[in-house]
């Protein structure tokens, strides 16, 4: 049987090859990077996403199982957030999933780095990875020569079907694949990951069951003549990792990939913050396992393909263990803290005799499980790694003069952007400078591009330098910023509770200033919850910025099996909420530093009761100290 299958397959490839030249650019090697689209910004999303979390890893036994992060948490001066859900802290400071310019700078950073594609977490067309995929798509098709695959993480469909009945699941699952077909997969093996004339799924696992995914696959498919049924490549943990699994799936996939090594060790008391760990060696052992049963099975010929991973390392109490207990991949060896567990995977695949053809990187941007290659400092190692061992595994020279001028690119883009928002400033060379620079960086030009970012650096700073700056500082109550309503008061302090608002303005002559201008603030206050409980404290403000239609989205782990996590909820679309602070400690006061922004913050007196800012809370709290400063700018008319 291997015989027939290994020259019949061989024959088809050749075959297409000669049909139509593009098809060959799925026998080439690729490297793809899994991307997650939950991380959110007030300024792009009005909600900070999954950068805010709170959560109980019920199964664990760790030194801290109960995490609460609040992004909207600036430090004193402004510049950091100091309370977000990840053991990382990003590099390009947070960032939103959603925003074409994000992903702009994640294509071109992948660019840089020798990544081929990404591999888009996605869950289903009425989800918010749906409107990842169609603006990712926009940018794989302006640029081309860059791949898009589907992880389809079949559990956050299940989890948001009603009944659950097995009708409903495979209904929802076919109409979603029809519209992959009819949308996705019909852009072609330029656009999209084929291998032969099959579209390729990967699904990660834990939503549908096998009989459930046996009447998926027997429900007839609308194809475009060109195109043949998909193949479906199962993630090695959920459906290759045990024979019983292999057993119930193997006739129902035809191949599998490898995620970031699941090592479940106990840890010694020296590691207690976590339940679980694995090391640099297990690591490698994990590829090792994977690579032999990927082999073995195309060898029998009940694989089609198999894909490989290197992933830099785990740490998921960013997510609080999605409910379940702590886990750790260290990104170094635990002993001499020399030895990257990234590359040792990246070695492993350089020197095993019959590598895949296909190597995951879970994750690029997975903060909240801190598996990352995305900067977290300026030296980059992640991506530097990337750009010279996947031209070593690819047998072809590497060039990582270019790794770190997409970063630059993206910060002086967003730099842009805040003085494009000064009224009477025209920045447009600027940004068209910068859009020809994502040019040349694409077009690996990468001398040009980094003198092009040099001369825009100069240019940001000489416009900088013509701008006046004035600071503004509002303490309350003062002349500058009162309460519309008469406050709750209580031994000096300010009392926010269901019953009691903080209705706050700031006075109309400083309010006209800030509408006619363009300013960096922040929002200062220390509060204390008055009971021992859990409770939101949130400021809103008026905006005139049309709110996108409030949604609320149930984010679940891609892992878990149903019904063990805690759901989350995520809002978005509230361009007026200034903060949602999640507090779970009483008696102490605490301060906060929030960020308000020019997009939304409008100060024309119409949020509640004519008000600019106030604040609510479904618990009772005391407030004090709260201040507004300022650094306003506008255009010298000199
Ligand atoms: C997506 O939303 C549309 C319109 O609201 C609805 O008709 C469709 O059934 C939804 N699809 C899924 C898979 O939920
Ligand atoms: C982007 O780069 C790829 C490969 O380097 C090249 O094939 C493509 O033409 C470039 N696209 C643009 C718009 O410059
Ligand atoms: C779920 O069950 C209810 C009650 O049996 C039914 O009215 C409804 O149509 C079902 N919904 C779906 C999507 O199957
Ligand atoms: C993929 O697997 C299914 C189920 O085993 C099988 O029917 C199909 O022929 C396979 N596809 C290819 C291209 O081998
Ligand atoms: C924990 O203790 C073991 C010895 O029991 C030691 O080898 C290891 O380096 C320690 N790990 C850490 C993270 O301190
Ligand atoms: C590799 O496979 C062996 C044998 O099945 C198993 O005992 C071991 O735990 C696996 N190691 C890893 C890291 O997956
Ligand atoms: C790598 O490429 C060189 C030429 O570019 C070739 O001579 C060599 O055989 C290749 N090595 C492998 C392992 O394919
Ligand atoms: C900004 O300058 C560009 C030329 O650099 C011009 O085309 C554009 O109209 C100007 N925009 C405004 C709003 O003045
Ligand atoms: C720069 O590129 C963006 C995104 O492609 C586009 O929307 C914008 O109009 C361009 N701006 C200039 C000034 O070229
Ligand atoms: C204005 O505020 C900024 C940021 O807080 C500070 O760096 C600067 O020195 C202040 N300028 C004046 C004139 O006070
Ligand atoms: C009132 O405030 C003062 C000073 O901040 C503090 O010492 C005192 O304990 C407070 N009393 C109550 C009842 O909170
Ligand atoms: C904060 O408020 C308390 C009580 O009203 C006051 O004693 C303290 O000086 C204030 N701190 C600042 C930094 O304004």
């Amino acid at each position: 049987m291997f015989p027939a299958v290994g020259v019949s397959h061989l024959l088809a490839v050749v075959f297409l090859c000669f049909l139509h030249s593009s098809l060959c650019v799925s026998a080439k090697k690729k490297v793809l990077a899994d991307l997650t689209s939950n991380k959110l910004t007030r300024e792009n999303d009005g909600s900070f996403g999954l950068w805010s979390f709170h959560g109980t890893a019920a199964e664990s036994h760790a030194d801290q199982t109960v995490f609460t992060y609040n992004a909207d948490l600036l430090s004193s001066d402004g510049s950091r957030h100091v309370s977000i859900a990840s053991t990382l802290y990003p590099w390009m400071g947070l960032t939103s999933d959603l925003d074409p310019l994000f992903q702009e700078y994640l294509f071109l950073q992948a660019r840089a780095a020798g990544i081929d594609g990404f591999l888009l977490e996605w869950g289903h067309m009425n989800h918010s990875s749906n409107t990842a995929l169609r603006q990712l798509l926009r940018i794989a098709k302006k640029y081309g020569a860059f791949t898009l695959a589907i992880n389809w993480c079949d559990h956050w469909l299940t989890t948001e079907l009603k009944n659950k009945t097995s009708g409903e699941v495979v209904d929802a699952f076919h109409r979603n694949l029809q519209y992959l077909i009819d949308t996705v997969f019909i852009l072609g093996p330029e656009v999209v990951l084929y291998h032969g004339n099959h579209p390729v799924i990967f699904i990660f696992g834990g939503g549908l069951t096998s009989e459930q995914f046996k009447d998926l696959l027997a429900k007839p498919l609308r194809l475009p003549p060109d195109m043949t049924t998909p193949i479906w490549i199962g993630s090695y943990l959920n459906f290759a990792s045990g024979p019983a699994l292999w057993g119930e799936w193997g006739g129902l996939l035809n191949g599998t990939f490898g995620w970031a090594p699941f090592i479940e060790k106990p840890t010694p008391a020296n590691m207690s913050e976590w339940d679980y760990y694995g090391t640099l060696e297990d690591a490698v052992q994990y590829q090792r396992n994977l690579s032999k049963f990927g082999n073995d099975c195309v060898a029998t010929g009940s694989c089609v393909l198999w894909c490989g991973s290197a992933s830099p390392g785990f740490d998921n109490r960013g997510c609080a263990g999605w409910g379940r207990s702590l886990r750790y991949l260290p990104r170094r060896d635990l002993q001499t803290h020399r030895r990257s567990t990234y590359n040792a995977q990246w070695e492993f695949y350089i020197g095993l005799a019959s590598s895949p053809d296909v190597i995951i990187i879970p994750t690029m941007n997975d903060f909240p499980e801190a598996t990352v290659i995305l900067p977290t400092g300026p030296a980059m190692d992640a991506l530097h790694s990337t750009a010279w061992l996947s031209a070593k595994w690819k047998n072809i020279s590497a060039d990582t003069t270019g790794v770190s001028l997409p970063a630059s690119w993206f910060s002086l883009y967003r730099q842009a952007i805040f003085y494009q928002r000064t009224p009477h400033l025209n920045v447009s060379h600027i940004i068209s400078a910068l859009n020809q620079t994502a040019s040349l960086i694409n077009n690996t030009l990468y001398a040009e591009a980094s003198s092009s970012l040099h001369i825009i650096r100069k240019d940001l700073q000489k416009l900088a330098s013509r701008l006046k700056v004035t600071n503004l500082t509002f303490d309350l109550p003062s002349e500058g910023l009162y309460p519309t309503v008469k406050p709750t008061t209580q031994n000096g302090s300010y009392v926010v509770s269901k019953t009691d608002g903080l209705f706050l303005a700031v006075e109309e002559t400083k309010a006209a200033m800030l509408r006619a201008a363009n300013f960096k603030g922040l929002l200062r206050f220390e509060y204390r919850l008055q009971k021992e409980t859990f409770s939101h404290l949130k400021v809103y403000s008026s905006t005139s910025r049309q709110n996108k239609p409030p949604r609320k989205e149930l984010l679940v782990s891609r892992y878990s099996e149903s019904g063990r996590e805690k759901e989350v909820f995520v809002k978005h679309g509230d361009f007026a909420e200034v903060c949602d602070i999640m507090v779970t400690s009483s008696g102490a006061w605490e301060s906060a530093v929030v960020a308000l922004l020019k997009v939304n913050q409008a100060w024309d007196h119409t949020a509640e009761h004519s008000s600019d800012l106030y604040f609510v809370a479904d618990e009772s709290f005391l407030l004090r100290n709260i201040s507004l400063e300022f650094q306003v700018f506008s255009v010298d008319p000199s």
